[in-house]
């Protein structure tokens, strides 16, 4: 079921004045990777694009990169903690099963009147995200928005499983959405969707109320992430497609109006066989996906910020944001920044 909504007044427009980003020091290597299970840096960089990630020490979690990502982005947006309203964490490796994420950022960055809260959906978290706190900052709920996308995959990942430990790494990115009257810029279009029936794809079935810790685990595997890569694959081409189609549609646009689409990085291929669908040039297709792997709710972000501060994408540039992930779940974004 899809759904989407359109900003139709000038007046309330919840707008990006600030991007940051963080990932941990530590580097994992194709050439690591080809020393723990049985692949090597020629088929990874072939079939994913990825050369290196940058992952998580046992000390590091997701609320320490989020907080980290944080402070970056409100430095940018020239706001403090105290002038935050909310605080979002798309995430699917949170800092514990509760509480939230966001209230252990709430609680690093001192931003005592934010409310804080989680979002869970896997690699389309951040662009759901985007989405939600939109409706609440254009119905005048919300003025300071932090919205956030983080992950500590890694400790999740199966190392011995070849097919699915050399795509992931750590990260954190942030956006500050702000309420800004009569700004012509902001979050343009949103369209999220999801279909549940493809929730084999992509999983981690362990802790949850189906597999409580209390029962041993019928398979001891199920305690990672289990992935069917090729059904991933051909789904999220045709997703991010059809989702950059109807918001260049929606919204009237051409590729000539677009300054960039960022995709969610899930692989290099997957980028570039959608962008060869839609006729998208070249120098409007970002990809960072060779220095972090996928980072699932943190790639977007991270790529934007990596965006801006390259100067790729300036003040008042059409970005589209695009992602597809577990659930199944997808989505787009078309911003002015
Ligand atoms: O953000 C959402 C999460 N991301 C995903 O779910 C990933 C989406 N899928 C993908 O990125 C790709 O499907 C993969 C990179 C996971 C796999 O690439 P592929 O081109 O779809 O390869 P494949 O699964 O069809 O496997 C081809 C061969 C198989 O061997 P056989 O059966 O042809 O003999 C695999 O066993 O490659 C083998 N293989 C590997 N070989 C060396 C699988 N993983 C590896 C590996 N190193 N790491």
């Amino acid at each position: 079921m899809e759904k989407k909504t359109e900003d139709r007044s000038p007046t309330s427009r919840a707008v990006v004045t600030g991007c940051g980003s963080f990932v941990p020091s530590k580097l994992l290597t194709n050439d690591d990777l080809a020393r723990m299970v049985d692949t090597s840096d020629e088929w990874i960089t072939t079939r994913t694009g990825i050369k290196t990630r940058h992952i998580t020490n046992d000390g590091e979690s997701t609320a320490h990169l989020a907080a980290e990502a944080a402070k970056r982005a409100l430095q940018y947006a020239g706001l403090t903690a105290d002038d935050l309203d909310l605080i979002t964490v798309a995430t699917i490796t949170p800092e514990m099963v509760f509480p939230s994420t966001a209230c252990f950022v709430q609680q690093i960055l001192g931003a005592q009147r934010a409310w804080a809260f989680d979002i869970a959906a896997a690699c389309s978290g951040f662009v759901y995200s985007l989405h939600l706190v939109h409706q609440l900052i254009a119905n005048g709920r919300v003025d300071n928005a932090l919205v956030i996308g983080a992950e500590t995959l890694t400790k999740i990942t199966n190392w011995k499983d070849r097919t699915s430990c050399i795509l992931f790494g750590d990260g954190a990115g942030a956006v500050v959405l702000q309420r800004k009257q009569d700004a012509g810029r902001g979050i343009l279009y949103s369209t999220v969707g999801a279909d549940g029936n493809f929730w084999e794809a992509l999983n981690c079935q362990a802790h949850g109320s189906r597999n409580p810790v209390s029962r041993p685990l019928d398979n001891p595997d199920k305690v990672f992430m289990q992935i069917k890569g090729r059904e991933v694959y051909q789904q999220a081409v045709r997703r991010i497609v059809d989702a950059v189609t109807d918001c260049l549609e929606h919204c009237h646009l051409t590729l000539d109006d677009i300054a960039m689409v960022i995709s969610h990085q899930m692989n290099a291929r997957i980028i570039e066989s959608a962008a060869k669908r839609l006729n998208l040039p070249d120098e409007k297709v970002f990809i960072n996906i060779q220095n972090y792997g996928n980072t699932s709710a943190a790639s977007v972000p991270i790529a934007f910020d990596e965006c801006v501060r390259q100067g790729r994408v300036k003040r008042g540039d059409l970005v589209i944001f695009v992602a597809f992930g577990a659930g199944v779940t997808w989505g787009a974004n078309v911003i002015e920044f």
